[in-house]
């Protein structure tokens, strides 16, 4: 049995070849998901194979995605593939975060450490390499940001011609100048992320562009690696809990899979559970998560946060996400727009420093600590999705002062450090610095 996709919807399941190009299952419109036979090797084998990858000067070796290429088998051979070192990311202890959130130790996976500063880089390089392998030559994405600096970069670098679409005015300029440096064609539409990926699901099959908003299997098998990664990080000892914001809910989607897999082939012996984390203003899925009636999910229309890596209303893979959750034994949780500026402050004086979005996994286990759904002796890793310097005009409104949530409420600048203006004066400097 080959690779194949297969339908995600219990009552369906129909399977496809893995060359198909298709998003969602063209018999009920379920979402789609890669499926493999089981590799050849055993765990221990899988383990010392993947360790002896970290010392090869190989580029696929040396790429932290595709170092578990066995788990990521979708290829028949690696020619189409290009990498710029994703993945490789640091898993970092701190303890005046743990203090914090309520825990007696914490550890960050941070995802901010990839060529293009966000963890989308893992997705994109297996969702590159699939278009070049089915001949497409046009690739496109909806983005509020990563998505489409990832994009351009690993489409520019594969000979692919990228096309991003962005919400008009909501997207930060850090990144929309990578998507132009990139190379791509870019398109600010008048429209929110929810309305825009509407448009251009039609518009892909229409023009035949490849899609590769997280919609798109591939990207998800390449997220996987995320989890695979921390696990090797951590000599496969699997945590009680992995943290993780959720938007448009790939990620949640991919890390679910990544676990059960890794379960199943006994590369870890138990599930941690997943805790995803919200945005007060743009919170579907944790609306969802306690609904009576979970078959359908009601869409924020209007969402509404300044973390706008996770400002969806109307996410595509809740299906998955919800599954996912469920099977981990885990939670979902939602937090203020005050919550996430003080907990990113945190993160940001660990000198380690995040983006937003990203912030909202700290909040989120603070919240979780307090109501004792977290011990706080619990193994936890939370997963910073992307890097400090995502919204710079954010973090400077925070310290000083006037950084205002979408409703106009002040954010309080509770952990500020403003920057001091100061006469050209040595004594008047000196006086500063010593008062
Ligand atoms: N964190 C960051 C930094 C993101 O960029 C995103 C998504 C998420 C979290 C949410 O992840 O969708 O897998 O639940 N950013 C998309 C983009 C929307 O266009 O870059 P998810």
């Amino acid at each position: 049995m080959p690779a194949e996709l297969i339908c995600f919807e219990p009552k369906c399941r129909e399977r496809y070849p893995i060359t198909e190009v298709i998003y969602s299952c063209p018999k009920c419109g379920g979402l789609l998901e890669a499926v493999y036979p089981p590799p050849g090797p055993s765990a221990e084998e899988l383990k010392t194979l993947w360790r002896n990858r970290r010392t090869s000067n190989a580029p696929l070796d040396q790429s932290g995605v595709w170092r578990y290429r066995e788990l990521i088998p979708f290829l028949e051979n690696h020619d189409c593939v290009v990498t710029l070192r994703e993945g490789n990311t640091p898993l970092l202890e701190s303890r005046a975060a743990a203090r914090y959130a309520g825990l007696d130790a914490l550890a960050f996976k941070h995802q901010g450490f990839n060529p293009t500063g966000s963890f989308k880089d893992n997705g994109m390089t297996c969702g590159a390499a699939q278009a070049r392998r089915l001949g497409m030559t046009r690739v496109a994405c909806v983005s509020t940001g990563n998505t489409s600096a990832s994009m351009a970069a690993y489409a520019s670098a594969a000979g692919l011609t990228p096309i991003i679409f962005i919400p008009y005015g909501n997207i930060s300029y850090g990144k929309l100048a990578q998507a132009l440096e990139y190379g791509a064609r870019t398109l600010q539409v008048e429209a929110n992320f929810d309305q825009i990926l509407a448009l251009v699901r039609e518009l892909a099959e229409r023009l035949g562009i490849y899609l590769l908003n997280s919609i798109n299997p591939f990207r998800i098998e390449g997220q996987k690696t995320i989890m695979i990664e921390m696990m090797d990080q951590r000599d496969w000892r699997a945590p009680d809990w992995i943290a993780l914001p959720g938007g448009n809910l790939g990620n949640t989607s991919a890390f679910g899979k990544a676990l059960r897999e890794m379960k199943e082939l006994r590369l870890i012996d138990r599930l941690p559970r997943l805790a995803v984390i919200q945005a007060e203003g743009s919170a579907p899925f944790y609306d969802l998560w306690r609904a009576p009636d979970q078959s359908r999910l009601r869409a924020v229309e209007h969402p509404q946060t300044l973390a706008t890596a996770i400002k969806i209303g109307d996410p595509v893979s809740w299906p998955k996400a919800l599954r996912e959750v469920a099977i981990s034994g885990g939670v979902v949780e939602k937090v203020s727009e005050q919550e996430i500026a003080d907990a990113k402050a945190v993160i940001g004086k660990c000198g380690i420093g995040c983006e937003p979005a990203s912030a909202a996994t700290l909040a989120g286990i603070r919240k979780l600590t307090a109501d004792g759904t977290m011990a706080h002796d619990a193994d936890v890793v939370a997963v910073l999705t992307g890097n400090v310097l995502k919204d710079p005009d954010y973090i400077y409104r925070y310290h000083t002062g006037s950084l205002e949530a979408p409703d106009g409420t002040k954010i309080a600048p509770t952990f500020a450090n403003q920057p001091v203006v100061s006469p050209n004066d040595m004594n008047k400097i000196a006086a500063i610095l010593e008062g």
